[in-house]
């Protein structure tokens, strides 16, 4: 069976004034309906044949949220697993492979962020079939998004086309976040693909190549879960072991240096959902480009997403625009300008 590993604990900090540090983006609807993204993870796995309960990592702050919201959804979580502080990718699926090998067992493990959209889940499902050789021989799988732009918050893998894998094909060179320049490169020079931030393979797989790679994150890892405690549904693990251990992503601790990746081309209308202008994308657009979310009354309004929460916005004339109101408050950005909602936020944290 597959485990499927779910990670909860980003803070989606290009998504205010709608993403806070307590109800971050990942536990809201973002794309309008009622289901929040973490749902629609949830629900994602039900075209998985053979996915067996889900792991769930959190931070600690979130955990009420996180477990009503899967009870919600139907799912029964086989732990949900809360770390004291954020360390990053790489410690969390560490803590959640070495918590299934201490069943007795070395299951394949799908890690899933769990802010993504996914508009195919036939496609996504058929990807992870394709997957499963490879990382049931030992690979570390992941899937590869064809890249439209420059993009430099993505990691960007260049495929080994000379491979003989019939489903996976190895990974050539595995480069996280690089420079526009370089990203321009990438794109120019082709046969690169992006880092969707899924994964698939064996827990051992994981643990042996970041042992290989950062020992020090697999042994504050492996402390933090042999201390870790029940407490109702949930296991905390040691704050003092995981706290020890460095903070890094599975990008940069793993996938950048290990030579056993493995990518798997993936066409099934991804998003990260990463920030405002990603929604504006990946939602429907009217005819003049725009999405409105919630109540809104626009005239003459063009390329633009406007999204209400708890008061009518109106807006007129205006172009390449977003505009995010709140009970308590209000975002104005151009479209092109809404990766930098994080300085913006950066900026706000400072002033407290
Ligand atoms: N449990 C837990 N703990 N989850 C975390 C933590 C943590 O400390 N930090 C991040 N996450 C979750 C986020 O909520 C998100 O779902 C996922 O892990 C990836 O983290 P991001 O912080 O969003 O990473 P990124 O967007 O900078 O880069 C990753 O994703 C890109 C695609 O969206 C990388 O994998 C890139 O290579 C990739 O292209
Ligand atoms: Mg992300």
């Amino acid at each position: 069976p597959i485990v499927p590993v779910i990670l909860c604990g980003g803070s989606g900090t290009r998504l205010w004034p709608m993403s806070r540090q307590l109800y971050p983006k990942q536990l809201l609807p973002m794309l309008g309906g009622e289901e929040t993204l973490l749902q629609a993870t949830l629900s994602r796995l039900q075209s998985i044949p053979d996915a067996g309960a889900p792991m769930l990592l959190c931070n600690e702050a979130h955990r009420f949220m996180v477990a009503a919201q899967a009870q919600e959804a139907g799912a029964t979580p086989a732990h949900i697993l809360l770390e004291p502080v954020a360390r990053n990718t790489a410690p969390a699926i560490a803590v959640a492979a070495l918590t299934a090998q201490a069943a007795g067992e070395d299951p394949l493990l799908l890690v899933l962020p769990a802010d993504h959209h996914i508009a195919n889940q036939d496609a996504f499902a058929q990807a992870v079939a394709s997957g499963r050789a490879a990382a049931e021989q030992g690979g570390l799988v992941t899937f590869g998004i064809v890249p439209d732009c420059p993009e430099t918050g993505y990691g960007y893998i260049r495929m080994d086309l000379d491979g003989d894998e019939p489903d996976a094909v190895p990974v050539f060179e595995f480069v996280e976040k690089p420079d526009q320049a370089t990203a321009q490169s990438y794109l120019d020079a082709g046969g690169y693909v992006w880092n969707s931030g899924m994964f698939l393979f064996k827990a051992s797989t994981y643990l042996e190549e970041l042992g290989r790679h950062q020992p020090a994150i697999l042994e504050a890892c492996q402390n933090a879960v042999q201390h870790a405690r029940n407490d109702l549904d949930f296991t905390r693990l040691d704050e003092a072991a995981f706290a020890a251990s460095p903070e890094d992503s599975i990008d940069y601790a793993v996938m950048e240096k290990t030579d056993r990746a493995m990518v798997v081309p993936l066409a099934c209308g991804w998003s990260d959902v990463g920030s405002w202008a990603a929604l504006h994308e990946t939602l429907d657009q009217d005819p003049d480009g725009n999405v409105f979310v919630g109540d809104v009354q626009a005239v003459d309004v063009r390329s633009s997403y406007i999204h209400s929460n708890a008061r009518l916005v109106t807006a007129l004339g205006v172009e390449n625009l977003v505009l995010v109101e709140t009970s308590d408050a209000i975002m104005v950005s151009t479209l092109d300008r809404v990766q930098e909602v994080k300085t913006l936020v950066s900026a706000l944290k400072d002033q407290q």
